[in-house]
């Protein structure tokens, strides 16, 4: 498979810019370094974030859900893996997606792609579109009347306190990219949102802003926070 996602993904490794070994194949990336040592798998066809995706039991997909009116269109503002993405796209959301980091676009690029590859997830690979920018540029380069059923975002937390060292997933995450204006991108969410904003906060962390959410969700360790635009 010669697609786009996965020659942007050779071109990254060529240029040897990026602190990890990249190799792209049929069902996803690898992410490999020696030293300290961490590889990493991603896909969205197998493995755990594919597993994930097809639990319907979930606190996000609570919060994206409105029992008296459709919700549709998700706007991942935050797209890190796409894990959460592929959560609602697996459940019959239309998503897109922006990132702004340029590896971790062309990682979840690739994984829609072989996604779009497999029988079993073509249908939900094309609910899912990735937008290589900025969100708060996403936001603004939008067409007046463009709106979102819902518009969702996940910061990066701060180190925990305790010192306990993240999943892999977020050791990654940490060590490849950053917030950057997600406190703006929130106020013009409010603005482009046609039912709700959703916000990822770990389960004892203040509001994103000074605005208290409408409803909240909760899991062990994380909860989702829900400003109603409607
Ligand atoms: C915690 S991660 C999101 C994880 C994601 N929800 C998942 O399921 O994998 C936050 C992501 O937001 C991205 N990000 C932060 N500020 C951004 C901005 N202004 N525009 C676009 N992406 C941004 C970071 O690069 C990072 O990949």
């Amino acid at each position: 498979m010669n697609t786009p996602a996965r020659r942007a993904l050779e071109r990254l490794a060529e240029a040897g810019t990026c602190p990890f070994a990249i190799d792209a194949d049929a069902e996803g990336t690898r992410l490999r370094r020696d030293a300290p040592r961490i590889e990493f798998r991603h896909s969205f066809v197998a493995g755990p974030i594919a597993r994930r995706a097809r639990q319907s039991n979930q606190a996000l997909l609570r919060a994206c859900r409105d029992r008296k009116r459709t919700i549709a269109s998700v706007l991942d503002l935050t797209a890190g893996w796409g894990a959460d993405a592929l959560v609602l796209a697996n459940h019959g959301y239309r998503v897109d997606l922006v990132e702004r980091d340029a590896l971790l676009h062309a990682v979840v690029a690739h994984a829609i792609e072989c996604l779009g590859a497999d029988p079993d997830g073509a249908a939900c690979a094309a609910r899912m579109r990735c937008h290589h920018a900025d969100s708060r540029d996403f936001l603004e380069s939008l067409a007046p009347a463009r709106r979102f059923d819902c518009i969702y975002l996940d910061p990066m937390f701060p180190p925990h306190k305790s010192g306990a060292r993240p999943g892999k997933e977020m050791q990654l995450l940490q060590q490849l990219t950053a917030n950057a204006g997600l406190e703006a991108c929130f106020e013009l969410a409010l603005q482009r949102a046609r039912n709700r904003v959703v916000v990822k906060r770990p389960a004892k962390a203040p509001a994103l802003t000074a605005r208290e959410p409408d409803i909240v969700y909760r899991e062990k360790t994380i909860r989702f926070d829900v400003y109603l635009t409607a």
